[in-house]
């Protein structure tokens, strides 16, 4: 007899179903066709085990297998369930009526208990458009595709329940999560508040303007000083997510199989790759493309923590999608795009030894030392930082006696509002959402300063010796500082606090 179970391939973000078509005929001989990959061609001794540990077995018969589009590659062993459901029907040992409604995924044990899958969320936003009655999937799946409503979403333990299922009639436990009501239950609750965080005023009010901008910040100050706990909380103060960007970076997480028995994201991701990561492991690729952590900051924060500390390669491969807010991965067969739009947040000790300037530092770095340190950080990737700000400790006594701080949700306002202005300013443009965005074209349109801001900007640029290139940032920064104060020209003010924050352009510094 010959049957159809449907499963789905996932290809970027997007899921492509697969039809797995099995025949079992008069002989004996086990075929598999359609381009599937190892991982698959092994699936039959895990089927076997799993269907003989449950009562049933894979028939002494000629078995042929079919998984088309036939010019898909199919991989990974999360069509255990799917080609295990075809071989038990055509096989006839269990009933194939309703199977054709279904997607059926799942990696199988030997036990026939299911491994969670990959990708769930876009396969379920594709079955649902595809008109599928319901998508049978590993329970710690089921949260993650039930997000897309309008599809019955079922998770099982063990391969059993689907069998009895479809054979017997008897029920599945189908997960319902009323999506909306989800997101916006706990949206204002950020994991990390900046109520946390005790004086540093200074350093709050500009990850304040670096959110209301997209500028990306990079911190420079001691051990200790804070820098992780700062910028663990930028994501709490950027604008709430909305469900769209929401569903987007919930489908990326989804991809690298990171959503485990949970729903859509409601905050904002936050990266934290350790220095040692690979190019790959931060941009995407593999010969199976998978995101990288730029992708997974998708709508958040990427946190760089000891900037010079990696690879200078590593920091290379960042600089394209940086600019074009996406990455682009070509195999032989294909192309795969991962949206990565990312803030991005570095750090780093302003000496290889931790300190700079301080008479009482532990350790101190010799002036070639310093230059060696420093020169892995300029260039390229640090021309797509606007904002340098140099961390101090708050000292340990006062620790205890500083009052505690203004919280996100507050400080969210205010950039939120900033944010609206923005908005309206970019409206008819496409590639431009926010200040951080614009080129020097747009800086010279919507950044006008009158002339007693021209010669403050002027005189600052001689007497710190600020690099031309300072001069683009300081303006784009000093624009956000106006949007804040709700201010619709730039003046002598905003100017005079964004040349604050170049701190690297300085002398001393990169020179
Ligand atoms: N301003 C502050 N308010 C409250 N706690 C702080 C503050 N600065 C530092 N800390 C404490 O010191 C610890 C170390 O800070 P951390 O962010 O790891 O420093 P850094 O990344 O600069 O080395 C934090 O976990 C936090 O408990
Ligand atoms: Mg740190």
């Amino acid at each position: 007899m010959l049957t159809k179970v449907f499963g789905s391939a996932v290809f970027g973000v997007e899921a492509t179903t697969i039809t797995v078509e099995v025949n079992v005929d008069k002989g004996i001989g086990y075929h598999l066709v359609g381009l599937p990959d190892n991982a698959i061609k092994e699936s039959n001794y895990r089927i076997a085990a799993a269907l003989q540990n449950n009562g049933y077995k894979i028939p002494g018969k000629k078995l042929t297998i079919n998984m088309a589009p036939a010019d898909l590659r199919k991989e990974g062993s999360a069509y255990d369930l799917t080609l295990a459901l075809g071989i038990l029907t055509a096989s006839e040992q269990i009933k194939s009526e309703h199977l054709e409604a279904y997607i059926i995924m799942g990696e199988l044990s030997l036990d026939g208990s299911l491994q969670p899958i990959k990708g769930a969320l876009p396969i379920a936003i594709k079955a649902k458009k595809e008109g599928y009655k319901g998508f049978i999937l590993p329970k710690e799946n089921a949260r993650e595709a039930a997000i897309v409503s309008g599809l019955e979403v079922y998770g099982i333990e063990n391969i059993k329940e689907v069998i009895d299922f479809f054979d017997k009639g008897t029920s599945l436990e189908q997960t319902v999560i009323d999506t909306r009501a989800e997101f916006y239950k706990t949206l204002d609750f950020p994991e990390f508040d900046f109520s946390d965080v005790k004086g540093q005023e200074s350093i709050k009010r500009c990850m304040e303007i670096a959110a209301a901008g997209g500028h990306n910040i990079i911190l420079i100050g001691p051990p200790g000083a804070g820098k992780t706990m700062l910028a663990k909380r930028l994501p709490s103060i950027l604008p709430p997510m909305t469900l769209h960007e929401a569903l987007e970076t919930t489908k990326i997480h989804s991809v690298v199989g990171k959503i485990k028995n949970m729903g859509l994201m409601n905050q904002r991701p936050f990266r934290s790759p350790h220095h040692t990561i690979s190019d790959v492991a931060l941009v995407g690729g593999g010969a199976y493309p998978q995101p990288g952590e730029i992708s997974l900051s998708h709508n958040g924060v990427l946190f760089l923590d000891e900037l010079p500390e990696f690879k200078r390669g590593v920091l290379e491969v960042m600089r394209q999608p940086l600019e074009d807010r996406e990455v682009t991965i070509s195999r032989a067969r294909f192309t795969v795009t991962y949206p990565s739009s990312f803030m991005l947040v570095a750090s780093m000790n302003p000496s290889p030894g931790g300190y700079f300037n301080d008479p009482d530092a532990p350790v101190t770095s010799s002036p070639a030392e310093m230059q060696r340190y420093l020169s892995k950080i300029s260039g390229p990737l640090l021309d797509r930082i606007d904002i340098h700000i140099e961390v101090t400790p708050v000292p340990f006594e006062k620790l205890s006696e500083e009052r505690k701080g203004e919280g996100s949700v507050e400080i969210r306002k205010r950039v939120t509002a900033a944010r609206e202005i923005q908005t309206k300013r970019f409206e008819e443009m496409e590639n431009v959402h926010y200040n951080a965005q614009m080129n020097t074209k747009h800086i010279r349109k919507y950044c006008k300063m009158d002339d007693a801001s021209k010669e403050l900007l002027k005189n600052a640029m001689e007497r710190l010796n600020l690099s031309a290139r300072a001069y683009d940032r300081i303006l784009k920064v000093a624009r956000t500082i106006a949007d804040l104060d709700k201010s619709e020209n730039v003046n002598g003010i905003h100017i005079g606090e964004a040349i604050q924050y170049r701190s690297l352009d300085r002398e001393g510094w990169l020179g």
